[in-house]
């Protein structure tokens, strides 16, 4: 039977965490004197923590202590928690579990490859957790997407050859890590965002069980 490696980004892929990332970015941004707007929140999605200040204080010409640089970090983290500590299974995006299922069905590997140390806190309380064969996280990688150390190791864990794995990315940067790792990047988003993405759908519910199935196979 042919095995692929079915690779999920998490936040704006499986959840719908991308706004309160979001919003806990702009608020900080805002009390340092700093805005950016959601065209340019872009290109902080699927970057990790550490990245997305350095380009927010970038974006707003401003250099800061390590000691304030980490508290800053801590405070937006602790924004951010606040706004999934209520998080539930109504936050998981439309037909993420359908497909899921049907990889279950078609008994096909599956890993997270997410930037977010809160992930398995996220994938828990969403009840997610059993779905994943592998999980790689913020916690398992030393580089940021776009660079794909976190989507090869999920490859490896799952012990399939790169060329023989699938991204779901939501990320511009995921989306460029997933096709430097030589994998199958599908983009789930807009068109106008993801272009370099080899497949794009609106969301999953523009994704069959039959172009699953199609990619299993081919
Ligand atoms: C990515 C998000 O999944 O995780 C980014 O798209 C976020 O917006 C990154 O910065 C790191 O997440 P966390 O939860 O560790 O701050
Ligand atoms: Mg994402």
């Amino acid at each position: 039977m042919n095995k692929k490696g079915f690779i999920f980004d998490l936040d704006g892929v499986i959840v719908d965490t991308a706004k309160y990332h979001f919003l806990a970015w702009k608020k900080l941004a805002n009390d340092l004197g700093i805005d950016f707007t959601e065209e340019e929140n872009e290109q902080l999605k699927g970057v990790s923590r550490v990245k997305s200040l350095e380009k927010i204080l970038d974006w707003g010409n401003k250099s800061i202590s390590d000691e304030k640089f980490t508290a800053l970090m801590a405070k937006k983290n602790d924004d951010y928690l606040s706004h999934i500590a209520e998080m539930d299974e109504s936050e998981i995006l439309i037909d993420v579990p359908r497909i899921l299922n049907f990889l279950r069905e078609r008994n096909q590997p599956v890993s997270l490859g997410s930037a977010s140390k809160n992930a398995r806190t996220i994938l828990e309380r969403v009840n997610l957790m059993d779905y994943f064969n592998a999980i790689v996280d913020g916690n398992d990688v030393s580089k940021a997407k776009p660079d794909p150390e976190v989507f090869l190791i999920a490859a490896e864990l799952l012990g399939v050859k790169p060329e023989n794995c699938l991204v779901f990315e939501d990320s511009v940067a995921g989306v460029e890590a997933a096709n430097i790792a030589n994998m199958i990047s599908i983009g789930i988003g807009d068109k106008s965002v993801l272009g370099h993405a080899n497949y794009i759908f609106k969301d999953f519910t523009e994704i069959s069980n039959e172009f699953i199935n199609s990619l299993i196979t081919n």
